[in-house]
């Protein structure tokens, strides 16, 4: 007699897992229809495409290409990295503060899927804000309810789970500072668990070297729009 290969036991089970995987219900992937990103599988978001004969909303990734992945070695200002300008500034995002935002908006995605998308570079404006420093989209160094997005903490803390989980992305935060409170810029990196991934300022690369032990935090200070 041929051996069995599987009790029938066995074979019940499976199928009873079988029958709740197709029960759970799973999240959209890339072109799948959607209402809000909640509905979009890990690293997508919810758009419309500019397609011909495309109205309805579906899940989209927006996939940058890493410049290490086609030529590797290089100092690292050789490369250019893809950066997103007033990253924090997303579409969507609900008011923190209870008064009806009035700024304009850069960005559709995430931080979090802005970096596994393939962002390395984010522009941050830092301002004092309700005794902490917020990310603010304003104007006049002055960050008020209606241009308040999150506690800068709160991004800053999707930068380090993402380098927790890619101990070899480098990525660049350039901050447009606003921030007068003594200490608050570090206050708020070492609250975000960021400051073990900081590129010490002492050991600047020059003449585009870079030196030193690996580090995953590039801080620039940038004034601008
Ligand atoms: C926003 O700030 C203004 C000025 O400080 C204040 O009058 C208003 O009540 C605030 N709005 C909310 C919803 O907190």
């Amino acid at each position: 007699m041929a051996p069995q290969l599987l009790p029938s036991s066995v074979l019940f089970l499976l199928h009873i897992a079988l029958l709740l995987l197709l029960l759970v219900p799973c999240s959209a992937q890339v072109g799948g229809s959607c209402s809000s990103a909640r509905d979009c599988g890990t690293g997508l978001y919810c758009g419309s495409c500019a397609a011909p004969g495309r109205t309805r909303l579906s899940c989209i990734r927006n996939l940058a290409i890493q410049p290490t992945s086609i030529v590797k070695g290089l100092p690292f200002n050789h490369y250019s990295w893809l950066v997103t300008h007033n990253s924090f500034s997303i579409l969507g995002e609900p008011s923190r503060t209870g008064a009806e935002r009035v700024t304009f908006y850069n960005q559709e995605d995430s931080v979090t899927n802005q970096l596994r998308n393939g962002v390395r570079g984010l522009m941050l404006d830092m301002y004092d804000f309700n005794d902490d420093v917020w990310l603010c989209h304003s104007l006049q160094g002055q960050c008020y309810n209606f241009t308040a997005f999150v506690p800068a903490v709160e991004t800053l803390k999707e930068v380090e789970a993402f380098l927790s989980e890619n101990p070899l992305e480098i990525v660049t935060i350039f901050i447009e500072d606003y921030v007068h409170s003594p200490m608050g810029l570090s206050k708020v990196f070492t609250a975000a668990d960021l400051m073990k991934y900081w590129y010490p300022i002492s050991e600047m690369p020059t003449n585009g070297k870079r030196t030193g032990q690996a580090s995953q935090i590039w801080l620039q200070r940038t004034t601008g729009c």
